[in-house]
């Protein structure tokens, strides 16, 4: 029997009709309209196509957004003054510095300098330091997707063995992080782990991000198992010919080849239409939740860890 494929596209959609509904309410009894600030450094083009595309949603749920694109040379001074004046401005409640930045500013330094309050990408230091002794936190957007996922389908993950194969900051650590707040036995495995195969196939729980093409095979899977697959990778696909420009067409894959694991998992995301579309829903969520926050107000249920 083949797997149940989640739909992350339907779900996500969900997700943003259940925060476009409170953005509403918020607007109606308490006359706020959640603000969401972008920065963009540059022009790198995958990132230019994320930032319209979140400018674009932000606005079809009712919040507020600005943009800020800056020059690639912009010098980091004048980066940080832009997000401490955001910061500072009651109407913006979450602030996104979309990565990569251009080689000559600090990462680090840079998101540390966000108000973790509006931290709605969670990778400030603070708030990876409160998810990981499970105090109420910023949560990153691509593990939050995941796990809104998993407890959809599983109802209770209490006690499964959950395997996160991938050890970014952005992704694999706070994944492992949410799984072991819902009980789940959690292992962080890489691409150097001894026997990743026999590790993977204990889990119920599979979370794959490494970002390695179809890494993770069919036979590496529990019968049964739940498949989350993060990785969103270009490949060749000589079997559908060339461009006009000669150059050979291409295919998204996941980390997960997905044919072979389709056949013994019990769920799986497919890629595209799983994981990706959850990532921008929950960017909405966590600006809703830093919104309510900012206003003493109860968070919107459901759409939080
Ligand atoms: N670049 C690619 N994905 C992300 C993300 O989730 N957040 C930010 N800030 N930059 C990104």
């Amino acid at each position: 029997m083949g797997a149940q494929i989640i739909d992350g596209k339907a779900f996500a959609a969900k997700v943003r009709g259940q925060v476009a509904e409170h953005v509403a309410k918020l607007k109606e009894s308490h006359g706020i309209t959640p603000g969401l600030a972008v920065v963009l450094v540059g022009e790198d083009p995958a990132s230019q196509v994320y930032v319209r595309s979140k400018g674009k949603m932000t606005v079809e749920v009712g919040m507020n957004s600005y943009e800020h694109k800056l020059d690639a040379d912009t010098p980091e001074d004048v980066l940080l003054a832009l997000i401490d004046q955001l910061n500072r401005d009651p109407a913006v409640h979450g602030i996104l510095v979309q990565l990569p930045l251009p080689g000559h500013l600090n990462e680090d330094l840079v998101i540390n300098s966000i108000d973790p309050a509006k931290d709605v990408d969670g990778f400030h230091i603070s708030n990876v330091g409160l998810l990981g002794t499970g105090q109420k936190s910023m949560v990153p957007c691509t593990p939050l997707g995941c796990l809104m996922m998993l407890r959809d389908h599983h109802g209770s993950l209490s006690g499964l063995d959950a395997v996160v194969v991938g050890r970014s900051n952005i992704v694999g650590k706070p994944m492992a992080q949410l799984l072991l707040g819902d009980s789940c036995t959690v292992t962080i495995a890489h691409s150097r782990t001894k026997n990743l195969a026999d590790v993977v196939r204990r889990a119920d729980i599979v979370v794959a991000a490494v970002g390695r093409p179809e890494m993770v095979p069919g036979d590496w899977i529990k019968p049964g198992a739940t498949v989350i697959d993060v990785g969103i990778n270009r490949i060749d696909a000589p079997e559908k010919g060339t461009n006009e420009d000669g150059s050979v067409k291409t295919r998204l894959v996941g980390d997960v080849h997905y044919e072979s694991a389709a056949a013994v998992a019990g769920a799986i995301t497919p890629v595209p239409g799983g994981v990706g579309p959850m990532t921008i829903a929950c960017l909405l969520a966590n600006t809703l939740t830093a919104a309510a926050r900012a206003n003493d107000l109860p968070e919107p249920e459901g759409l939080t860890a």
